[in-house]
Protein backbone atom coordinates (compact mmCIF):
# COMPACT_ATOMS: atom_id res chain seq x y z
CA UNK A 1 0.00 0.00 0.00
CA UNK A 2 1.57 3.48 -1.01
CA UNK A 3 1.83 5.95 1.76
CA UNK A 4 -1.32 8.07 3.63
CA UNK A 5 -2.19 10.52 0.85
CA UNK A 6 -2.66 13.97 2.21
CA UNK A 7 -6.30 15.35 2.70
CA UNK A 8 -5.45 18.27 0.37
CA UNK A 9 -5.13 16.06 -2.52
CA UNK A 10 -8.27 14.03 -2.34
CA UNK A 11 -10.08 15.81 -5.14
CA UNK A 12 -6.71 14.89 -7.59
CA UNK A 13 -6.62 11.44 -6.11
CA UNK A 14 -10.77 11.21 -7.42
CA UNK A 15 -9.63 12.21 -10.29
CA UNK A 16 -6.60 10.48 -11.02
CA UNK A 17 -8.28 7.27 -9.59
CA UNK A 18 -10.76 7.89 -12.74
CA UNK A 19 -8.58 8.71 -15.49
CA UNK A 20 -6.59 5.33 -14.37
CA UNK A 21 -8.85 2.31 -13.67
CA UNK A 22 -10.83 0.16 -16.08
CA UNK A 23 -14.48 1.26 -15.25
CA UNK A 24 -16.30 -0.06 -17.74
CA UNK A 25 -19.84 0.84 -17.87
CA UNK A 26 -19.07 2.45 -14.42
CA UNK A 27 -18.04 -0.88 -13.03
CA UNK A 28 -14.65 -2.68 -11.52
CA UNK A 29 -14.66 -5.25 -14.97
CA UNK A 30 -11.68 -6.37 -17.56
CA UNK A 31 -10.88 -4.93 -20.50
CA UNK A 32 -11.50 -7.54 -23.26
CA UNK A 33 -9.37 -6.65 -26.02
CA UNK A 34 -8.13 -9.40 -27.45
CA UNK A 35 -10.78 -12.06 -26.80
CA UNK A 36 -9.40 -14.83 -29.02
CA UNK A 37 -8.72 -17.52 -26.79
CA UNK A 38 -11.09 -18.78 -23.53
CA UNK A 39 -7.86 -17.51 -21.69
CA UNK A 40 -7.29 -13.84 -23.10
CA UNK A 41 -10.19 -12.29 -20.74
CA UNK A 42 -7.50 -13.11 -17.75
CA UNK A 43 -4.75 -11.51 -19.53
CA UNK A 44 -6.41 -9.10 -20.19
CA UNK A 45 -8.19 -8.34 -16.65
CA UNK A 46 -6.10 -5.13 -15.73
CA UNK A 47 -8.86 -3.85 -13.06
CA UNK A 48 -7.70 -5.61 -9.68
CA UNK A 49 -3.53 -4.34 -10.30
CA UNK A 50 -4.59 -0.87 -11.10
CA UNK A 51 -6.46 -0.94 -7.78
CA UNK A 52 -3.27 -2.36 -6.30
CA UNK A 53 -1.33 0.38 -7.44
CA UNK A 54 -3.64 3.21 -7.00
CA UNK A 55 -3.85 1.81 -3.14
CA UNK A 56 -7.54 1.22 -3.07
CA UNK A 57 -8.07 -1.82 -3.88
CA UNK A 58 -10.53 -3.75 -1.32
CA UNK A 59 -10.43 -6.86 -1.25
CA UNK A 60 -8.87 -9.77 0.11
CA UNK A 61 -7.05 -8.27 2.86
CA UNK A 62 -5.21 -10.14 4.80
CA UNK A 63 -5.85 -10.62 8.34
CA UNK A 64 -3.26 -11.05 10.98
CA UNK A 65 -5.33 -11.31 14.06
CA UNK A 66 -8.68 -11.53 14.78
CA UNK A 67 -11.31 -10.09 17.79
CA UNK A 68 -14.63 -9.46 17.28
CA UNK A 69 -14.33 -5.63 16.80
CA UNK A 70 -11.27 -5.15 15.93
CA UNK A 71 -8.93 -7.03 13.10
CA UNK A 72 -5.20 -6.55 12.11
CA UNK A 73 -4.06 -6.09 9.01
CA UNK A 74 -0.53 -4.67 7.64
CA UNK A 75 0.33 -4.70 11.53
CA UNK A 76 -2.26 -1.84 12.23
CA UNK A 77 -4.97 -2.61 14.85
CA UNK A 78 -8.42 -1.59 12.94
CA UNK A 79 -12.16 -1.39 14.38
CA UNK A 80 -13.80 -3.79 11.73
CA UNK A 81 -17.40 -3.11 10.49
CA UNK A 82 -17.25 -5.83 7.52
CA UNK A 83 -17.96 -9.24 9.22
CA UNK A 84 -21.67 -10.09 10.39
CA UNK A 85 -19.90 -11.90 13.50
CA UNK A 86 -23.56 -10.30 15.08
CA UNK A 87 -23.49 -11.79 18.54
CA UNK A 88 -19.40 -11.52 19.11
CA UNK A 89 -19.43 -15.75 19.25
CA UNK A 90 -17.20 -16.66 16.64
CA UNK A 91 -14.47 -16.18 19.80
CA UNK A 92 -16.34 -16.77 22.37
CA UNK A 93 -14.46 -19.33 25.17
CA UNK A 94 -17.31 -21.30 24.95
CA UNK A 95 -17.17 -22.23 21.26
CA UNK A 96 -13.94 -22.38 20.95
CA UNK A 97 -13.40 -24.89 23.82
CA UNK A 98 -16.47 -26.93 22.30
CA UNK A 99 -14.78 -26.89 18.35
CA UNK A 100 -11.68 -28.33 20.43
CA UNK A 101 -12.84 -30.60 22.29
CA UNK A 102 -14.62 -31.92 19.06
CA UNK A 103 -11.58 -31.88 17.28
CA UNK A 104 -9.25 -33.59 19.84
CA UNK A 105 -12.10 -36.53 19.62
CA UNK A 106 -12.50 -36.83 15.56
CA UNK A 107 -10.52 -34.89 13.88
CA UNK A 108 -9.87 -32.25 11.53
CA UNK A 109 -12.68 -33.68 8.79
CA UNK A 110 -14.98 -35.99 7.99
CA UNK A 111 -13.51 -36.90 4.43
CA UNK A 112 -16.69 -37.71 2.53
CA UNK A 113 -19.87 -36.86 2.26
CA UNK A 114 -22.63 -36.25 5.21
CA UNK A 115 -24.65 -39.72 2.87
CA UNK A 116 -22.16 -41.96 2.97
CA UNK A 117 -19.21 -41.58 5.56
CA UNK A 118 -19.49 -38.18 7.03
CA UNK A 119 -22.45 -37.92 9.53
CA UNK A 120 -21.35 -37.89 12.97
CA UNK A 121 -23.76 -38.03 16.06
CA UNK A 122 -22.55 -34.63 16.22
CA UNK A 123 -24.83 -33.47 12.81
CA UNK A 124 -27.64 -34.95 14.08
CA UNK A 125 -27.88 -33.58 17.48
CA UNK A 126 -27.24 -30.28 15.75
CA UNK A 127 -30.52 -30.75 13.28
CA UNK A 128 -32.20 -31.59 16.65
CA UNK A 129 -31.37 -28.88 18.44
CA UNK A 130 -32.16 -26.40 15.30
CA UNK A 131 -35.52 -28.33 14.46
CA UNK A 132 -36.28 -27.59 17.88
CA UNK A 133 -35.37 -24.07 18.66
CA UNK A 134 -37.29 -23.23 14.94
CA UNK A 135 -40.53 -25.46 16.26
CA UNK A 136 -39.81 -27.42 12.84
CA UNK A 137 -40.20 -31.65 12.01
CA UNK A 138 -37.06 -31.92 10.93
CA UNK A 139 -33.68 -29.93 9.74
CA UNK A 140 -30.31 -31.14 7.66
CA UNK A 141 -27.41 -29.68 8.36
CA UNK A 142 -24.96 -28.91 5.01
CA UNK A 143 -21.65 -27.43 4.58
CA UNK A 144 -21.89 -23.92 3.68
CA UNK A 145 -25.82 -21.83 3.79
CA UNK A 146 -24.32 -20.91 0.08
CA UNK A 147 -25.27 -24.61 -0.50
CA UNK A 148 -28.36 -25.41 1.37
CA UNK A 149 -30.03 -22.58 -0.83
CA UNK A 150 -28.76 -23.77 -3.87
CA UNK A 151 -29.28 -27.33 -3.08
CA UNK A 152 -32.58 -26.72 -1.84
CA UNK A 153 -34.06 -24.76 -4.39
CA UNK A 154 -32.68 -26.97 -7.48
CA UNK A 155 -33.88 -30.05 -6.46
CA UNK A 156 -37.27 -28.92 -5.55
CA UNK A 157 -38.26 -26.70 -8.19
CA UNK A 158 -39.04 -29.11 -11.35
CA UNK A 159 -39.23 -28.81 -15.02
CA UNK A 160 -43.12 -27.48 -14.57
CA UNK A 161 -42.62 -25.28 -11.47
CA UNK A 162 -42.36 -21.38 -11.37
CA UNK A 163 -40.00 -19.99 -8.47
CA UNK A 164 -40.89 -15.94 -8.22
CA UNK A 165 -37.70 -14.79 -6.56
CA UNK A 166 -37.04 -11.00 -5.18
CA UNK A 167 -34.45 -9.37 -7.26
CA UNK A 168 -32.19 -8.77 -4.04
CA UNK A 169 -32.02 -12.26 -3.24
CA UNK A 170 -28.98 -13.43 -2.43
CA UNK A 171 -26.28 -15.15 -5.25
CA UNK A 172 -26.62 -18.64 -3.45
CA UNK A 173 -31.02 -18.26 -4.33
CA UNK A 174 -29.62 -17.50 -8.11
CA UNK A 175 -27.85 -20.16 -8.53
CA UNK A 176 -30.38 -22.63 -7.04
CA UNK A 177 -33.00 -21.16 -9.69
CA UNK A 178 -30.44 -21.74 -12.26
CA UNK A 179 -29.33 -24.68 -12.00
CA UNK A 180 -33.09 -25.66 -11.67
CA UNK A 181 -35.28 -27.00 -14.07
CA UNK A 182 -38.07 -24.94 -13.58
CA UNK A 183 -38.39 -21.62 -14.62
CA UNK A 184 -37.80 -18.48 -12.37
CA UNK A 185 -39.52 -15.17 -12.26
CA UNK A 186 -38.23 -12.45 -10.64
CA UNK A 187 -39.89 -9.77 -8.66
CA UNK A 188 -39.17 -5.93 -7.85
CA UNK A 189 -37.31 -5.93 -4.66
CA UNK A 190 -40.13 -6.17 -2.21
CA UNK A 191 -42.74 -4.96 -4.57
CA UNK A 192 -45.66 -7.14 -3.16
CA UNK A 193 -47.52 -5.48 -6.12
CA UNK A 194 -45.32 -7.07 -8.85
CA UNK A 195 -45.45 -10.15 -6.95
CA UNK A 196 -48.86 -10.64 -6.80
CA UNK A 197 -49.07 -9.67 -10.50
CA UNK A 198 -46.72 -12.38 -11.21
CA UNK A 199 -48.64 -14.81 -9.36
CA UNK A 200 -51.51 -13.78 -10.84
CA UNK A 201 -50.41 -14.51 -14.64
CA UNK A 202 -49.12 -17.95 -13.40
CA UNK A 203 -52.16 -19.17 -11.19
CA UNK A 204 -52.58 -22.05 -13.66
CA UNK A 205 -49.36 -23.14 -12.56
CA UNK A 206 -49.27 -26.04 -9.80
CA UNK A 207 -46.04 -25.55 -8.47
CA UNK A 208 -44.99 -22.47 -7.11
CA UNK A 209 -42.51 -21.47 -4.54
CA UNK A 210 -42.03 -17.86 -3.27
CA UNK A 211 -38.29 -17.16 -2.48
CA UNK A 212 -36.78 -14.47 -0.37
CA UNK A 213 -34.11 -13.79 1.93
CA UNK A 214 -35.35 -12.25 5.24
CA UNK A 215 -32.95 -9.65 5.65
CA UNK A 216 -31.34 -8.59 2.80
CA UNK A 217 -27.41 -8.38 3.10
CA UNK A 218 -26.61 -5.30 0.85
CA UNK A 219 -29.50 -3.30 1.69
CA UNK A 220 -29.94 -4.46 5.61
CA UNK A 221 -34.04 -4.17 4.26
CA UNK A 222 -36.29 -6.49 5.96
CA UNK A 223 -38.88 -8.42 3.46
CA UNK A 224 -42.32 -7.93 3.73
CA UNK A 225 -42.91 -11.09 4.99
CA UNK A 226 -46.88 -10.66 6.33
CA UNK A 227 -47.48 -9.54 2.55
CA UNK A 228 -45.52 -12.16 1.20
CA UNK A 229 -47.16 -14.92 3.62
CA UNK A 230 -50.67 -13.64 2.82
CA UNK A 231 -50.21 -13.94 -0.93
CA UNK A 232 -48.27 -17.04 -0.73
CA UNK A 233 -51.95 -18.44 0.95
CA UNK A 234 -53.95 -17.25 -1.62
CA UNK A 235 -52.10 -18.39 -4.75
CA UNK A 236 -51.56 -21.56 -3.39
CA UNK A 237 -47.32 -21.00 -3.39
CA UNK A 238 -45.07 -22.37 -0.75
CA UNK A 239 -42.76 -20.26 0.67
CA UNK A 240 -39.19 -20.36 1.56
CA UNK A 241 -37.37 -17.96 3.50
CA UNK A 242 -33.47 -17.77 3.95
CA UNK A 243 -32.97 -16.66 7.76
CA UNK A 244 -29.33 -15.94 7.10
CA UNK A 245 -29.18 -12.53 8.78
CA UNK A 246 -32.04 -12.49 10.51
CA UNK A 247 -31.44 -15.49 13.01
CA UNK A 248 -29.67 -13.98 16.01
CA UNK A 249 -30.84 -10.88 15.36
CA UNK A 250 -34.58 -10.29 14.78
CA UNK A 251 -37.18 -11.56 17.07
CA UNK A 252 -37.66 -12.11 20.64
CA UNK A 253 -36.06 -15.52 21.02
CA UNK A 254 -33.50 -14.77 18.12
CA UNK A 255 -35.19 -16.69 15.70
CA UNK A 256 -35.38 -14.26 12.66
CA UNK A 257 -37.66 -11.91 10.78
CA UNK A 258 -40.02 -14.61 10.50
CA UNK A 259 -40.39 -14.59 14.77
CA UNK A 260 -40.79 -11.02 14.20
CA UNK A 261 -43.55 -10.99 12.28
CA UNK A 262 -45.20 -13.54 13.84
CA UNK A 263 -45.39 -15.73 10.49
CA UNK A 264 -43.01 -18.78 11.81
CA UNK A 265 -46.50 -21.23 11.31
CA UNK A 266 -47.20 -20.21 7.67
CA UNK A 267 -43.38 -20.33 6.56
CA UNK A 268 -42.52 -24.02 4.72
CA UNK A 269 -39.03 -24.00 4.21
CA UNK A 270 -36.82 -21.98 7.01
CA UNK A 271 -32.48 -21.98 5.13
CA UNK A 272 -30.20 -20.37 7.33
CA UNK A 273 -26.37 -20.04 8.16
CA UNK A 274 -24.13 -20.38 10.48
CA UNK A 275 -21.50 -18.21 9.14
CA UNK A 276 -23.06 -14.68 10.59
CA UNK A 277 -24.75 -14.79 14.11
CA UNK A 278 -23.02 -17.91 14.92
CA UNK A 279 -19.99 -17.02 14.04
CA UNK A 280 -18.75 -20.56 12.33
CA UNK A 281 -19.48 -21.77 8.71
CA UNK A 282 -22.22 -24.06 7.59
CA UNK A 283 -25.78 -23.77 6.40
CA UNK A 284 -29.31 -25.57 7.30
CA UNK A 285 -32.63 -25.86 5.65
CA UNK A 286 -35.98 -26.70 8.51
CA UNK A 287 -38.89 -28.20 7.12
CA UNK A 288 -41.66 -30.67 7.49
CA UNK A 289 -40.23 -34.48 7.71
CA UNK A 290 -41.23 -35.47 4.52
CA UNK A 291 -39.84 -32.45 2.77
CA UNK A 292 -36.35 -32.79 4.72
CA UNK A 293 -35.96 -36.02 3.86
CA UNK A 294 -36.81 -35.62 -0.10
CA UNK A 295 -33.93 -32.78 0.05
CA UNK A 296 -31.42 -34.96 1.85
CA UNK A 297 -32.02 -37.46 -0.71
CA UNK A 298 -31.47 -35.23 -4.05
CA UNK A 299 -29.76 -32.41 -3.25
CA UNK A 300 -26.04 -32.39 -5.26
CA UNK A 301 -24.91 -29.67 -3.17
CA UNK A 302 -25.32 -31.77 -0.29
CA UNK A 303 -24.59 -34.89 -1.29
CA UNK A 304 -21.64 -34.85 -3.54
CA UNK A 305 -19.66 -32.48 -0.79
CA UNK A 306 -17.66 -33.00 1.86
CA UNK A 307 -19.73 -32.91 5.63
CA UNK A 308 -19.51 -29.76 8.35
CA UNK A 309 -15.89 -30.84 9.83
CA UNK A 310 -16.55 -31.69 13.78
CA UNK A 311 -15.09 -28.57 15.31
CA UNK A 312 -17.33 -26.10 13.44
CA UNK A 313 -20.47 -28.42 14.01
CA UNK A 314 -19.41 -28.86 18.14
CA UNK A 315 -19.06 -25.02 18.04
CA UNK A 316 -22.30 -24.28 16.23
CA UNK A 317 -24.04 -26.40 18.91
CA UNK A 318 -22.90 -24.40 21.66
CA UNK A 319 -22.88 -21.14 19.81
CA UNK A 320 -26.83 -22.05 19.06
CA UNK A 321 -27.11 -22.63 23.13
CA UNK A 322 -25.23 -19.08 24.46
CA UNK A 323 -28.04 -17.89 21.63
CA UNK A 324 -31.27 -18.88 23.20
CA UNK A 325 -29.95 -18.46 26.70
CA UNK A 326 -27.95 -15.35 26.28
CA UNK A 327 -30.73 -12.57 25.56
CA UNK A 328 -28.38 -9.80 26.86
CA UNK A 329 -26.18 -10.15 23.82
CA UNK A 330 -28.84 -9.14 21.57
CA UNK A 331 -30.17 -6.60 23.48
CA UNK A 332 -26.85 -4.87 23.08
CA UNK A 333 -26.53 -5.20 19.24
CA UNK A 334 -30.03 -3.27 18.91
CA UNK A 335 -28.57 -0.75 21.27
CA UNK A 336 -25.27 -0.15 19.18
CA UNK A 337 -27.45 -0.40 16.42
CA UNK A 338 -29.91 1.72 17.17
CA UNK A 339 -26.92 4.30 18.54
CA UNK A 340 -25.25 4.45 15.04
CA UNK A 341 -28.48 4.49 12.91
CA UNK A 342 -29.39 7.52 14.78
CA UNK A 343 -25.78 8.87 14.23
CA UNK A 344 -25.63 8.39 10.79
CA UNK A 345 -29.13 9.45 10.31
CA UNK A 346 -28.55 12.88 12.02
CA UNK A 347 -25.36 13.01 9.58
CA UNK A 348 -27.71 13.26 6.81
CA UNK A 349 -27.51 10.02 5.62
CA UNK A 350 -30.51 7.69 4.81
CA UNK A 351 -30.73 4.62 7.13
CA UNK A 352 -33.60 1.89 7.70
CA UNK A 353 -35.60 2.34 10.70
CA UNK A 354 -35.36 -1.45 11.81
CA UNK A 355 -33.26 -3.70 13.80
CA UNK A 356 -30.80 -5.01 11.64
CA UNK A 357 -27.30 -4.08 12.20
CA UNK A 358 -26.37 -3.98 8.65
CA UNK A 359 -25.94 -0.08 7.60
CA UNK A 360 -25.06 0.81 3.95
CA UNK A 361 -24.05 4.14 3.13
CA UNK A 362 -24.08 4.20 -0.41
CA UNK A 363 -21.53 7.11 -1.92
CA UNK A 364 -22.93 5.80 -5.78
CA UNK A 365 -19.36 6.94 -7.71
CA UNK A 366 -17.16 4.05 -7.73
CA UNK A 367 -13.82 5.92 -7.56
CA UNK A 368 -15.12 7.65 -4.66
CA UNK A 369 -16.31 4.68 -3.06
CA UNK A 370 -13.21 2.65 -3.44
CA UNK A 371 -11.02 5.82 -2.38
CA UNK A 372 -13.35 6.59 0.83
CA UNK A 373 -12.91 3.32 1.91
CA UNK A 374 -9.35 3.80 1.40
CA UNK A 375 -9.49 6.40 3.78
CA UNK A 376 -11.67 4.76 6.79
CA UNK A 377 -9.14 2.19 6.66
CA UNK A 378 -6.23 5.18 7.58
CA UNK A 379 -7.81 5.89 10.08
CA UNK A 380 -8.36 2.53 11.38
CA UNK A 381 -11.59 1.54 10.25
CA UNK A 382 -12.16 -1.58 8.03
CA UNK A 383 -15.43 -1.95 6.07
CA UNK A 384 -16.19 -3.49 3.06
CA UNK A 385 -17.37 -1.86 -0.60
CA UNK A 386 -19.98 -3.07 -3.11
CA UNK A 387 -19.50 -2.16 -6.19
CA UNK A 388 -21.40 -3.55 -9.33
CA UNK A 389 -22.54 -6.02 -10.08
CA UNK A 390 -22.66 -6.81 -6.62
CA UNK A 391 -24.96 -3.79 -6.66
CA UNK A 392 -26.23 -1.33 -9.73
CA UNK A 393 -23.85 0.68 -11.69
CA UNK A 394 -23.58 3.92 -9.97
CA UNK A 395 -24.78 2.28 -6.82
CA UNK A 396 -21.62 1.61 -5.19
CA UNK A 397 -21.55 1.61 -1.27
CA UNK A 398 -19.72 1.04 1.89
CA UNK A 399 -21.29 -2.04 3.62
CA UNK A 400 -20.92 -1.76 6.84
CA UNK A 401 -21.95 -4.14 9.91
CA UNK A 402 -22.07 -4.23 13.97
CA UNK A 403 -21.50 -6.50 16.52
CA UNK A 404 -22.72 -6.63 20.28
CA UNK A 405 -18.76 -6.34 20.87
CA UNK A 406 -18.47 -2.74 19.83
CA UNK A 407 -18.37 -0.11 22.42
CA UNK A 408 -19.58 3.32 22.12
CA UNK A 409 -15.82 4.39 22.04
CA UNK A 410 -15.67 2.11 18.73
CA UNK A 411 -18.58 4.01 17.49
CA UNK A 412 -17.73 7.27 17.73
CA UNK A 413 -14.46 6.27 15.97
CA UNK A 414 -16.38 5.35 13.49
CA UNK A 415 -18.68 7.94 12.76
CA UNK A 416 -15.78 10.28 13.18
CA UNK A 417 -14.15 8.98 10.29
CA UNK A 418 -17.26 8.44 7.92
CA UNK A 419 -18.10 12.34 9.03
CA UNK A 420 -14.43 13.98 8.11
CA UNK A 421 -14.07 12.03 5.02
CA UNK A 422 -16.96 12.52 3.45
CA UNK A 423 -17.00 15.93 4.03
CA UNK A 424 -13.55 16.20 2.85
CA UNK A 425 -14.77 14.28 -0.75
CA UNK A 426 -17.92 16.63 -0.93
CA UNK A 427 -20.00 13.07 -0.40
CA UNK A 428 -22.64 14.97 1.26
CA UNK A 429 -23.91 17.96 2.49
CA UNK A 430 -22.46 19.05 6.08
C1 LIG B 1 -28.73 -13.82 2.48
C2 LIG B 1 -27.63 -14.83 2.45
N1 LIG B 1 -27.94 -16.11 2.20
C3 LIG B 1 -26.98 -17.06 2.15
C4 LIG B 1 -25.65 -16.75 2.34
C5 LIG B 1 -24.62 -17.82 2.23
O1 LIG B 1 -24.15 -18.18 3.48
P1 LIG B 1 -22.75 -18.89 3.71
O2 LIG B 1 -21.74 -17.82 3.90
O3 LIG B 1 -22.97 -19.69 4.94
O4 LIG B 1 -22.44 -19.74 2.53
C6 LIG B 1 -25.30 -15.44 2.62
C7 LIG B 1 -23.88 -15.09 2.85
O5 LIG B 1 -23.34 -14.12 2.45
C8 LIG B 1 -26.31 -14.45 2.66
O6 LIG B 1 -25.99 -13.16 2.89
Amino acid sequence: MPEKFPDSEAAKKVIQIKENFDFENGHLSPSLKDDDNILSKCFNYHAPGQARDLGIYPYFREIEETGSSHVVIDGKRVITISSNNYLGLAKDPRVISAGVNALEKFGIGCTGSRFLNGTLNLHRALEKDISEFLNREDSIVMSTGFQANQGTISCLLGRKDVAFSDRENHASIYEGCAVAPGKTLRYRHNDMEHLEYLLKKNSHIKGKLIITDSVFSMSGDVANLPDIVKLAKNYGATLLVDEAHGMGVLGDGGKGACEYFNVEKDVDIYVGTFSKSLGSIGGFVSAKSSVAEYIRHKASAFIFTAALPPASVAGVIEGLRILVDDTERRTRLHENTAYIKRAFFDMGIQVNNNQVPIVPIQIGDEALTLYMNRLLFDDGVFAGVAVSPVVPPLKAMIRTSYTCEHTREDLDQILDSFKKNMKQLGVFPQ
